[in-house]
């Protein structure tokens, strides 16, 4: 069991027990560990398009010996006018779990606050804590101790990196970022990286935050619902591409959450290359989010 209710985001955990769900996840996808969770349902609210996240936990539940619904805004009365904190009220007396994928961050505390059951974060604008913890999986089992990794974010200051500038805090992972100066992370993440004893080194220079990474990790430059953005974007994020140029002389292995745009944040050769961690990573999504339902869910 876990102290928390609700994982909202990667910090609602301890260091400890981030190391034990990690722990649990490596056991389960080792086949170690074959806990199983009969008979428990987890309600999948999605208002954006989702591939890893959805099948990975619709495969995970059927794994553990339970069952995932997926609902759609559309599908039900959420999308027709029904209030969320009603929604909350009535999947949290169906459903031993809910997990949202929703833009409004608010709207997620919003269901955790009316959900009798434990609401788990699938993408939030702001955060993706299982993405983390998928991140966290990948970079202890082929990039090294956390205590000994050099990682870089370049790119967004967006929902996947400020979840990871918070679980590389965590697990004491010396992490410098590059964002261009209008799209760096929020103060408020780094005051809590801060708290939890290690904010990340900050600079606009890509070349800077590659220089001696042991990992170089990358999303998106057009989040969901970013679409109008587009133009702007893409200037703002001229020189953040990671490709051959910019990685050059560095033997640091590539993460990316996907989806891709390749010619965009990243190359396909870079995505593609021997250095990429990125199919494994999308692969521990299942195992590390597991490790999560069952770290949170058993008696
Ligand atoms: N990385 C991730 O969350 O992917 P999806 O959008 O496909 O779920
Ligand atoms: N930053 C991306 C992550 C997708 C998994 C987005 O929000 O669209």
């Amino acid at each position: 069991m876990l102290e928390t209710t609700h994982f909202i985001d990667i910090d609602d955990i301890s260091e400890s027990e981030l190391d034990r769900v990690l722990s649990r996840a490596a056991a389960i996808k080792a086949g170690d560990d074959e806990t199983r969770l009969p008979r428990t349902t987890m309600a999948m609210l999605f208002e954006k398009p989702s591939t890893r996240t959805r099948v990975s936990f619709e495969t995970g539940m059927t794994q553990l010996g339970g069952h995932a619904l997926f609902l759609g805004p559309e599908d039900i009365q959420l999308g027709h006018g029904e209030p969320l904190c009603d929604t909350a009220r009535v999947l949290g007396r169906y459903g031993d779990v809910i997990m949202a994928r929703l833009f409004d961050h608010e709207d997620l505390l919003e269901i955790a606050e009316y959900s009798t059951a434990p609401v788990i974060n699938g993408l939030t604008d702001d955060a993706h804590p299982c993405q983390t913890l998928a991140d966290l999986l990948t970079i202890r089992e082929h990039v090294g101790s956390f205590e000994e990794v050099q990682a870089a974010w370049v790119g967004d200051g967006n929902n996947v990196g400020q979840s990871f500038v918070l679980g590389c805090a965590m697990a004491g992972i010396d992490l410098t970022v590059a964002t261009p100066p209008e799209y760096a992370m929020d103060d408020e993440v780094m005051e809590r990286a801060a708290d939890l004893g290690q904010a990340p080194t900050v600079t606009t220079d890509p070349e800077e935050a590659i220089d001696g990474a042991d990992v170089v990790y990358t999303d998106v430059w057009i989040s969901m619902g970013q679409e109008d953005q587009r133009n702007e974007k893409l200037e703002a994020f001229d020189g953040f591409q990671l490709n051959e140029d910019l990685l050059d002389g560095s033997d640091a292995q590539v993460m990316h959450c996907l989806p891709a745009h390749r010619g965009e944040e990243i190359t396909g050769d870079v995505l593609e290359g021997e250095q990429s961690l990125v199919w494994v990573q999308a692969e521990n999504r299942l195992h590390a989010q597991k490790g999560l339902i069952v770290e949170l869910l058993e008696e």
